[in-house]
C-alpha cells in the first residue's frame, strides 16, 4: 500500500485516495488517515482495517447487545464511531471512558441521518486495556483546564490538551520550516550557563554543593570523624615505623626485611593521610572568606540554567551569519501571572549585518508564516478552538496572516497611551515617558487603539537590556517587542551593540561585572558586525493562536511558582 507523504499526512484534509494506509511502524491505520479526508473517509467503506485508541464514549444499546463507541487514537481531534456486536467480545469491558481497544472490522457507511460518514463494524476486539471506571480520575463530563492540572499525567488523553498537542507540534515544525526555507543554521545553545543574559538576576542555580553537603553530613553521622588521640597515634606509628627503617638500613639488614619494614611504614602514612583527610570534613557547604566557596562547586564556578540563548547563539552569528536557537529556557520570576511559566520555549533567531528593520521584516514575516500555516495544516483542531475557547481565533489567525503590522515607536506609544488616559482610559499602572509597558498597555495598543499586532521599538535605554543598541539620541535603544492581541508581549528582540567602548561601558553603567562578559565582548573587538535578533516565547503564540487563557495548559508539563509536576 502507497504510504502519503509528510506534506500529505500533516495537511488538514487528506486527498481520496482508494486505499486505506497501514501506519508505516504500528499495525493500525490511524484514525486520521480514515476520518482526514475529504469524503470523510466514505469513499472507504467495504475495507478490512485494525485501528487502535482510548474510548471517548461508550454506550450499550439494543437491551445490551451491542456497543457504540466513540474511540480516539489522538491523531487528529475527530473520533471513529465503532459498533461491536455483544457476540464479538465482553462489551462491558469496552464501554468505559479511557479503555483502550485495538479492534479489526470493516469499514461501513452509517444509515441515513447519522453525522458520520463513515464507522467500523467490529469482527475482532484484539487488545483491551480496560479501566475501571470507579477509580479512573478522568470522568466522562466536561473537564475544566484547571482542573486537568491536577492530572498532568493523564489530561493528554483529553480533546483539548491533544489538540493544544498537535498544534504546538505544527507550530515548531513550522518554525523550522520559515527559519530552515531562509537560510538560517539550527544550533544547540547550552541550558547550563555561566553568563546572566538579561542581567536580570531571574536565574536557576544550578549546583551540586548542597547534595554533596548532604551526603558528607550522612556520612559523618554513619562514620564519625576519627578524634585527635586516633590522629597522634597514627602519626606516632608513621614515625615508629620511620625509625625502624632507618636503623635496619644503618645496621646494613637484609633486603628483604628492609622491604617489608618499608611496606609496614608505607601502610601507616596511608592510614595517617585517610584519618586527616576525613577529619577535614566538614558538615555544611564549604566557605571562604565568609562566603560560598564555588570553587568546590561541580563546574568549579557559579551556574545557572539559561534565561535565554541569545548570547551563545551570537557567537554562531557572528561567523556563519543566520542562526537560531530553539529550545527550553527558566526564569525564577514569582509571577503567578497567566502569561508567565517558570520552564518556557523561546525560538530565537539571530542575523549578521542586519539592523532593527531587518529585525522586523524577520520577526512580521515569521508570525505570519505561522499563523498562515496552522490555517493550512491544522484547520481542524482550529475549529475545535474556536468552538471551545475562543470563538474568534480562526479570524485572528486570517487577520495577523495578511494584515501589515502597526509600527510605532515607543514615545509614539506613550504619547497614544496619554492620549488615552486624557480621554477617560483608566491604567492601574502610571503612564509616562519611561516606564516599562505593563501588560494593560501593551493590550490597549494591539486590541484597542490598531486592532492588530504592533511593533513597538526604540525604547528608553534604562527598562532594557545591556546589550541593545544605543540609538543617536543617547537616550532610547535599538530594541523592539511585538504585542498582538489576547497576549500582549509576543516577542522581545533588538539590534546588538556592536561598538566595543560603549557596550563595555553599558554593562558597567548597569552594575554589571565585566569579567563575565569578556567573551561577548571579544565579538566586538575582533571583526564585529552589525547584527540583530528576537525571542519568540513559544507559548505565548500557542495562547495567541488557540485563544486558551492560561500559558499551564499549552506546555505539557508547566513549571510555575509551587509546581513542578512529573
Ligand atoms: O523579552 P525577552 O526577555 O527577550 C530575551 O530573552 C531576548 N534575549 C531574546 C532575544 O533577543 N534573542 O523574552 C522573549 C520572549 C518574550 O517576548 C515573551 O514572549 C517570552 O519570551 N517570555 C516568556 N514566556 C513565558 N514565560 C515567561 N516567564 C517569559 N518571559 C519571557
Ligand atoms: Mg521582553
Amino acid at each position: 500500500m502507497e504510504v502519503p507523504p509528510v506534506e500529505q499526512l500533516a495537511a488538514a484534509t487528506l486527498s481520496d485516495g482508494a486505499a486505506v494506509a497501514k501506519h508505516e511502524f504500528s499495525d493500525r491505520v490511524p484514525v486520521r488517515s480514515i476520518l482526514c479526508r475529504l469524503d470523510g473517509g466514505a469513499g472507504l467503506a467495504g475495507q478490512r482495517v485494525r485501528v487502535g485508541g482510548w474510548v471517548k464514549t461508550g454506550r450499550k444499546q439494543g437491551g445490551g447487545s451491542f456497543a457504540f463507541l466513540e474511540v480516539n487514537d489522538g491523531t487528529c481531534p475527530a473520533n471513529l464511531q465503532v459498533i461491536v456486536d455483544g457476540g464479538v467480545a465482553d462489551i462491558s469491558q469496552l464501554v468505559p471512558t479511557g479503555t483502550c481497544v485495538a479492534l479489526d472490522g470493516v469499514l461501513k457507511v452509517p444509515p441515513e441521518g447519522t453525522k458520520q460518514k463513515i464507522e467500523l463494524r467490529v469482527e475482532e476486539v484484539v487488545h483491551v486495556g480496560p479501566v475501571d471506571p470507579a477509580k479512573y480520575p478522568l470522568p466522562k463530563t466536561k473537564l475544566t483546564l484547571e482542573f486537568l492540572r491536577e492530572v498532568v499525567h493523564l489530561r493528554s488523553r483529553t480533546n483539548a490538551i491533544s489538540a493544544v498537542a498537535r498544534i504546538r507540534n505544527a507550530l515548531a515544525y513550522a518554525t523550522h520550516t520559515f527559519l530552515q526555507k531562509h537560510g538560517f543554521l539550527y544550533i544547540h545553545t547550552p541550558i547550563i550557563t555561566t553568563s546572566d543574559t538579561e542581567g536580570a538576576g531571574e536565574m536557576f542555580q544550578v549546583t551540586t554543593l548542597i547534595s554533596e553537603a548532604e551526603k558528607v553530613e550522612k556520612d559523618l553521622i554513619k562514620n564519625p570523624p576519627p578524634a585527635e588521640a586516633d590522629i597522634e597515634a597514627a602519626k606516632l606509628l608513621v614515625k615508629e615505623k620511620g625509625e625502624t627503617v632507618a636503623q635496619l638500613k644503618s645496621a646494613k639488614a637484609g633486603k628483604a626485611e628492609i622491604a617489608a619494614c618499608v611496606a609496614e611504614l608505607n601502610k601507616a602514612k596511608e592510614n595517617l593521610l585517610k584519618l586527616e583527610e576525613r577529619s577535614k570534613l566538614k558538615p555544611g557547604i564549604p566557605q571562604k572568606d565568609g562566603k560560598i566557596d564555588y570553587s568546590k562547586d561541580f563546574f568549579a564556578r557559579q551556574a545557572f540554567l539559561t534565561v535565554s540563548g541569545q548570547l551563545q547563539v551570537e557567537t554562531f552569528a557572528c561567523a556563519v551569519s543566520s542562526v537560531y536557537t530553539f529550545g527550553p529556557t527558566f526564569r525564577a520570576e514569582h509571577s503567578h501571572t497567566s502569561r508567565h511559566l517558570a520552564e518556557f520555549w523561546m525560538v530565537e533567531p539571530e542575523i549578521a549585518f542586519a539592523d532593527l528593520k531587518d529585525d522586523m521584516n524577520c520577526a512580521e514575516a515569521y508570525v505570519k508564516f505561522l499563523c498562515n500555516w496552522l490555517l493550512d495544516n491544522c484547520f481542524d483542531d482550529m475549529e475545535f478552538m474556536a468552538k471551545n475557547y475562543d470563538k474568534g481565533c480562526i479570524d485572528r489567525l486570517r487577520m495577523v496572516g495578511s494584515t501589515p503590522f502597526e509600527r510605532v515607536s515607543y514615545t509614539e506609544a506613550v504619547a497614544i497611551l496619554e492620549e488615552a488616559v486624557k480621554g477617560g482610559k483608566q491604567f492601574e499602572n502610571k503612564v509616562e515617558w519611561g516606564i516599562d509597558l505593563a501588560s494593560e498597555h501593551e493590550r490597549y495598543l494591539t486590541e484597542v487603539k490598531f486592532q492588530k499586532p504592533v511593533i513597538v521599538y526604540n525604547y528608553p535605554k534604562g527598562i532594557k537590556a545591556f546589550y541593545m543598541r544605543l540609538n543617536d539620541d543617547g537616550k532610547t535603544v535599538a530594541a523592539m517587542d511585538v504585542l498582538v492581541p489576547k497576549v500582549g508581549e509576543l516577542i522581545g528582540g533588538s539590534q546588538r551593540e556592536d561598538r566595543y567602548e560603549i557596550i563595555r561601558d553599558r554593562i558597567t553603567e548597569m552594575g554589571l561585572p565585566l569579567e563575565p562578559y569578556e567573551w561577548y565582548l571579544d565579538l566586538r573587538r575582533y571583526g564585529t558586525v552589525k547584527h540583530s535578533g528576537f525571542g519568540l516565547g513559544f507559548e505565548r503564540m500557542i495562547l495567541f493562536a488557540t485563544g486558551i487563557d492560561n500559558i499551564r495548559d499549552v506546555i505539557p508539563f508547566p513549571r510555575y511558582p509551587g509546581r513542578a509536576d512529573l
